[in-house]
């Protein structure tokens, strides 16, 4: 059955190689909404790349950045927003993501993450460390986090999958 139009922004959350960016595109696609990267965002309104930006000015000044950008794509018209890995950790941007949007986690064991993540740099928090180990430390200080999200989606499957299962999960 076709979606309904949703009469909140989607916003997806989740570790690193959940699939957030590529699942939302098609998702967006999908329910014929715009489709916005938090990150790209970010990049744009710093006029500098992630790693960059961390290099620079430290985790700190790029979680400000990270905040500020939320609050603006979550106060704007409805659309699917991913956002970057570590943003629903902060209590600010979970509290306006769960008041104002439907909030799915996209979760998938460890491995998987890993295998994804491995075809994509630029990633300062996996920057030389053993990626599972990287992922499993994230993992375990993170989804009490993600477990607030409104729907958890298993999106241990292709993306195509990911996106059937929230079709399906969306009110
Ligand atoms: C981060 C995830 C990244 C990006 C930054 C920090 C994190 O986004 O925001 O490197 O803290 O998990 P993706 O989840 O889109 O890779």
């Amino acid at each position: 059955a076709p979606n309904r139009s949703p009469d909140r922004s989607i916003a997806l959350v989740g570790l690193m190689g959940a699939g957030k960016s590529t699942v939302g595109q098609k998702l967006a696609a999908k329910l014929a909404l715009p489709f916005v990267d938090a990150d790209t965002e970010i990049e744009r309104a710093a006029r500098l790349d992630i790693p960059s930006l961390f290099e620079r000015y430290g985790e700190a000044a790029f979680r400000d950045c990270e905040r500020r950008v939320i609050a603006r794509l979550a106060g704007g018209p409805v659309q699917v927003i991913a956002t970057g890995g570590g943003a629903f950790v902060d209590e600010a941007t979970r509290r306006l993501l769960l008041a104002r949007c439907h909030v799915l986690w996209l979760d998938a064991p460890v491995e998987r993450l890993a295998a994804r993540v491995g075809r994509r740099g630029g990633r300062p928090l996996l920057d030389g460390r053993d990626t599972i180990e990287a992922l499993e430390s994230l993992a375990a200080a993170r989804t009490r986090y993600y477990a607030e999200a409104h729907i958890r989606i298993d999106a241990s499957e292709d993306r195509d999958e990911t996106v059937a299962r929230i079709l399906a999960a969306l009110p």
